[in-house]
């Protein structure tokens, strides 16, 4: 440790400081870490009052008091409820919950975008170091963006924000980014519905092994982002390999065929029947490209009756895309900012059923959402949602 990182840790620079420097130093010495690195952002998890409640609260206000403020660019996940719609159709009393919990966090200093891809919002250059807490955007960073980031809990990451540093270990170092798996996919994955499906289908198997992944063929960022989504959901990995010639002699090898797929997908859509409440794109969050298109496709169209159709994101891309949003709004759909099905009260708006194109959330919907899912590209999705 340094002599300002012991100081610190001495409390004299404060409570606040003392336990974010706790937290790092436990974590450190449980992971072998010789030294703590600087990091160029923080992503905090646990912002939701739904996924949260309410004992951690007391904690965040506490440290807002004895004045904790991020050293670097903190961003966070996604909230309960969106001011502009769920706002209106959600009991007081959780809305006044969770404002309160963004205030705490508004007076420590993190951004106002409330965001699981705050990749969006500015991409991490390669080889930098992270610390983030939203396991889907974790693998995005390692395995696409060539960032490094251990996959943090929301208490680790804040601290690293306010500390402006994470131990040097796990992911951030080369040693432990090598790949230990070899999948071959033998057969060619026909949209981002499949690809998340062989995501959910390899978390099982890998628990936290690093895979190169052979076989993937054409691949586009929104599909990436639904495997990063997946893998993570179901397994511990942290990062995969991809479209690589590395030398893969010795690694031991598996394979995922398709009837592998189809299976995962199929578990993965649990509703007997189908009409859906709730036809919902944006896990994870929304890119300005998915807006676009789903604005094209919904040009002229008419949302079918009894049926929503939510479209999330963070309130940068909102605004950025705001002609698509116009366009979205215009044939009866919503686009809301800064929220998702999975961390909202879907279940209190009386949705039963949710048809998805993110195999993450089709994954958990049955428990947190307590919602029957359909599991399908955006096309289908969209073809169920609106009349032709
Ligand atoms: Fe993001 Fe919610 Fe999915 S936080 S990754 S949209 S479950």
């Amino acid at each position: 440790m340094t002599k300002e990182e012991e100081r610190i840790l001495n409390g004299e620079s404060g409570w606040a400081n003392q336990t974010c420097m706790k937290i790092l130093t436990r974590l450190g010495d449980l992971y072998d870490a010789e030294k703590l690195i600087p990091i160029s952002s923080a992503h905090v998890s646990g912002v939701s009052y739904k996924t949260l409640g309410d004992a951690p609260i007391e904690f965040l206000q506490a440290l807002a008091d004895a004045g904790a403020k991020v050293k670097v660019k903190t961003t966070l996940n996604p909230q309960s409820v969106d001011p502009e719609h769920l706002t209106k159709r959600l009991p007081k009393t959780l809305r006044e919950k969770q404002l309160n919990i963004l205030k705490q966090f508004e007076r420590m200093g993190t951004t106002k975008s409330l965001t699981c891809t705050p990749y969006y919002l500015k991409s991490p250059s390669r080889e930098s170091h992270l610390a983030w807490a939203e396991s889907s955007a974790v693998v995005y960073a390692n395995s696409v963006l060539g960032a490094r980031t251990n996959r943090e809990g929301g208490p680790s990451a804040l601290a690293a924000a306010i500390m402006g540093k994470t131990p040097d270990q796990g992911m951030h170092r080369a040693e432990n980014r090598q790949p230990n798996l070899l999948v071959d996919v033998e057969t060619r994955l026909q949209s981002e519905t499949e690809f998340g499906a062989l995501g959910i289908h390899l978390g099982k198997m890998l628990r936290d092994r690093i895979p190169i992944i052979q076989g993937l063929g054409k691949t586009s960022k929104d599909s990436l982002k639904q495997l990063s989504a997946a893998v993570a959901t179901t397994g511990m990995t942290n990062m995969f390999h991809f479209n690589t010639c590395s030398d893969t002699k010795g690694i031991e090898r598996i394979s995922v065929e398709a009837k592998d797929i189809r299976r995962t997908t199929q578990e993965l859509s649990t509703a007997s029947c189908k009409k859906c409440d709730l036809v919902f794109i944006g896990c994870p969050h929304c890119s300005l490209g998915e807006i676009k298109k789903i604005a094209e496709a919904v040009h002229g169209k008419k949302l079918k009756h009894g049926t929503e159709f939510w479209v999330c994101t963070s309130s940068h891309i909102k605004e950025t895309a705001r002609g698509y949003v116009k366009e979205i709004e215009k044939s009866g759909g919503q686009v809301l900012a800064g929220v998702c099905t999975v961390v909202s009260w879907t279940e209190k708006l009386g949705i039963e059923t949710i048809m998805t194109n993110s195999a993450k959330t089709a994954y958990y919907a049955p428990t947190l959402s307590k919602a029957e899912t359909m599991l399908s590209p955006m096309k289908e999705c969209l073809i169920a949602a609106f009349q032709q």
